[in-house]
């Protein structure tokens, strides 16, 4: 027992019951000491499920203030990120927090600050890092398989998918955007990291909130997190479809992203557009690589672990090791600072320069 990690979980929804609680149960180096959620039956319920739980609390700063807790996973909704990663780096422990760091640049750069002043390590869930179709293209590309990678187009458009109408995922103040923010985050960092950290020159991008403008004449088959919907009061002044073209020292990159849009289609795909070879990756599963001397196109044959499982049992390798890794914040400050300038740009109307 006591060579484990000790953690608390602090946000039991979504991503903690579908992601980290069950890569936690195939981990033999940690113990959950707390799992803690505002609503106390999110949390119990994981303490049922996973009878490892040692402790069910509705007040995160009771994990901060066990000295036995070396590491907090922070997995509440976008506007708590800042708050609790903070309260917990100045308690000592190390982050683990999830994607996107927090609603702006700003107040990425200050975590980062708090995490070196603490001498803490601080994880941000870009799980896509750890896809193994995004680490063997990252590979390939640094091996020159592509020769000069000069462009990549990125989609992540759907038919329906906004999620919670009118509540946080949709009021900008506590989500600090849309799809750009919710998907985009995770295709543009994993672009970022397969170019091996591109640096960002000037940029472009279009925000619209279009689909869901009136919100009670949305129409839609399912929503994803429908609990958290206020169709009747809340609020959603954040973007739907997002469309831009960024400039770096490597590649250029442009993409059109779409919680909604009335093309019955679901269209999540990255090009990379080399001008030895090419690849498309069909986001969460393979590549194919096509090459321009054979004509040839390649699928590799390759099984994908759960990417899930893979960056928890890295964090607490890190947290062990005190090295920080690729998704240290350090690491992905640059999409945040990518991302922030998008929303700049689409709602200045003009080009950024970075
Ligand atoms: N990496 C990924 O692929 C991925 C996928 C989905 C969501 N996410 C991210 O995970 C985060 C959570 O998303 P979700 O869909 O699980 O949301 P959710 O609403 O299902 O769960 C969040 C939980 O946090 C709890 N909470 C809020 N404030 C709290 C506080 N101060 N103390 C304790 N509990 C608190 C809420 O009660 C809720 O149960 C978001 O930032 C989201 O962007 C990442």
């Amino acid at each position: 027992m006591e060579n484990k990690t000790v953690i608390a979980v602090i946000g039991c929804g979504r991503i903690a019951q579908n992601a980290h609680f069950p890569a936690f149960a195939q981990m033999d180096n940690v113990r959950i000491k707390y799992a803690c959620d505002l609503i106390e039956e999110k949390a119990q319920k994981m303490k049922e499920k996973y009878p490892a739980v040692e402790n069910v609390i509705t007040d995160y700063k009771v994990a901060l203030a066990d000295p036995e807790v070396d590491a907090v996973y922070v997995l509440t909704p976008n506007y708590a990120h800042y708050t609790v990663t903070m309260d917990a780096l100045k308690a000592g422990k190390h982050v683990f927090c999830e994607k996107p760091i927090t609603v702006n640049y700003a107040l990425s750069k200050e975590m980062a600050e708090e995490a070196e002043k603490q001498g803490k390590i601080l994880n941000i869930g870009v799980c896509n890092r750890y896809h193994k179709s995004v680490e063997m293209l990252e590979q390939l590309n640094r091996e020159g398989k592509f020769g000069n990678i000069y462009h990549v187009y990125c989609s992540f458009r759907s038919f329906r998918s906004i999620p919670g109408l009118g509540g946080d995922f949709t009021t900008k103040s506590q989500s600090g955007g849309g799809v750009l923010i919710d998907w985009g985050v995770h295709f543009l960092d994993l672009i970022l990291y397969i170019l091996g950290g591109a640096k960002l020159k000037n940029l472009t991008c279009d925000a619209y909130c279009e689909m869901a403008k009136d919100m009670k004449a949305y129409k839609y088959e399912n929503m994803w997190a429908e609990d958290t919907a206020d169709i009747e009061n809340g609020t959603n002044d954040v973007d739907d479809f997002i469309s831009g073209h960024i400039r770096t020292d490597k590649a250029s990159i442009s993409f059109n992203g779409a919680w909604a849009q009335n093309i019955k289609k679901n269209e999540m795909f990255i090009d990379f557009l080399g001008d030895k070879c090419g690849a498309r990756l069909t986001y969460g599963g393979k590549f194919e690589i096509y090459d321009g001397a054979t004509l040839e196109t390649i699928q590799p044959e390759y099984d994908i672990p759960d990417m899930y499982l893979c960056e928890d049992r890295a964090f607490v390798e890190s947290v062990n090791t005190g090295e920080k890794n690729r998704s240290n914040i350090e690491n992905i400050l640059e999409s945040a600072k990518l991302l922030d300038a998008l929303y700049q740009s689409a709602e200045k109307k003009q080009e950024i320069a970075l």
